[in-house]
């Protein structure tokens, strides 16, 4: 169903950017009235906001959207952040992996996820919901699930008839993960982590933020992870450390008293996770990377 539009005439200086800032054409431009809706692709409107976020005037309302609520005014657009502030964030932030024994503010944790919501989705509104464990507590008590889960997948790995079953159900990239990245280090580690040993996967952090979302969704994958790599960069922002968690989530979607314990619900999977608190170390310099490679066309 085509979203509603309505233009204030009163106000509207019929400069049209709002027709020409649409993604998907739903606004029609035509010299000397006011912006319409273009009634051949009305109903293409995803309620994006940006020719409410364009106009100058705030005189096109769209579906639900309103200017007081749902927009938030910043002060120099075009140069809200330059590169060299974005490079020196970008090149001090690492994983974070030793933290201080003290929790993170919810305060913090609050605007991590605030940044976290101004990450790009497919299209809105977003499917990414988050589960915030604010507490060591409650991580700890999930990872004697999460060693289970790995031995049970390091015994299947090694059993020739259950293999070829998880490479099946794995794909060949998480086989590739599997194989190459968790196996060599699950077998050398899991005799420890069963003891109780060394918490080599939720790194003894005060807090963790899970990204779930409805399994059928659509683009959930990528929002999930588009939304981890906001709350690294935001984390870092706030002067806490942060680690993307690679080995929670498919912990969480297959043990079903860790999906009652974190209130997951039935039909959604965890994507992306992070292990987040305050760094015990400081990191004095960053680290020069290269893409695997870079072609210019
Ligand atoms: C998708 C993803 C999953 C990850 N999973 C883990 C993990 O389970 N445990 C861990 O210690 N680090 C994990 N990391 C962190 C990476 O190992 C780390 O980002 C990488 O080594 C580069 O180091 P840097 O972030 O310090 O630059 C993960 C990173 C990503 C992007």
């Amino acid at each position: 169903m085509a979203v509603a539009m309505r233009i204030d005439t009163d106000t509207c200086s019929r400069c049209d950017l709002c027709a020409a800032i649409c993604p998907n054409g739903a606004i029609d431009q035509v010299e000397g009235q006011f912006p319409g809706r273009n009634p051949a692709r009305a109903s293409l409107c995803e309620q994006c906001g940006q020719c409410m976020a364009v106009c100058p005037s705030e005189s096109i309302f769209v579906g639900d959207l309103t200017y007081q609520r749902d927009f938030i005014p910043f002060d120099r657009p075009r140069d809200a952040v330059d590169y060299s502030a974005f490079y020196r964030l970008a090149v001090s932030r690492r994983a974070v992996r030793r933290f201080e024994d003290r929790p993170v503010p919810q305060e913090l944790l609050e605007k991590v996820i605030a940044a976290v919501a101004l990450a790009p989705m497919g299209f809105p509104p977003h499917k990414t919901a988050v589960i915030a464990l604010t507490n060591r507590t409650a991580i700890a008590e999930m990872l004697p699930h999460i060693v289970k889960f790995y031995a049970n997948m390091v015994a299947g790995m090694k059993n020739p008839l259950i293999r070829p079953i998880i490479r099946r159900s794995a794909g060949p990239e998480n086989m590739d993960t599997l194989e190459n990245h968790l196996m060599p280090k699950l077998t050398q580690l899991l005799p420890a982590m069963k003891a109780s040993g060394p918490d080599e996967i939720t790194r003894g952090a005060p807090a963790m933020l899970l990204f779930h979302a409805q399994r059928a969704s659509a683009n959930h994958t990528q929002d999930g992870i588009i939304a981890l790599a906001y709350g690294l960069l935001a984390a870092h922002s706030l002067g806490l450390g942060a680690t993307a968690s690679g080995m929670v989530p498919p912990a969480v979607n297959a043990t079903p008293a860790l999906r009652t314990m974190l209130h997951v619900p039935a039909d959604h999977e965890v994507v992306s996770g992070m292990i987040l608190g305050y760094p015990r170390y400081r990191y004095q310099r960053g680290i020069r990377r290269e893409l695997a490679g870079v072609t210019w066309v």
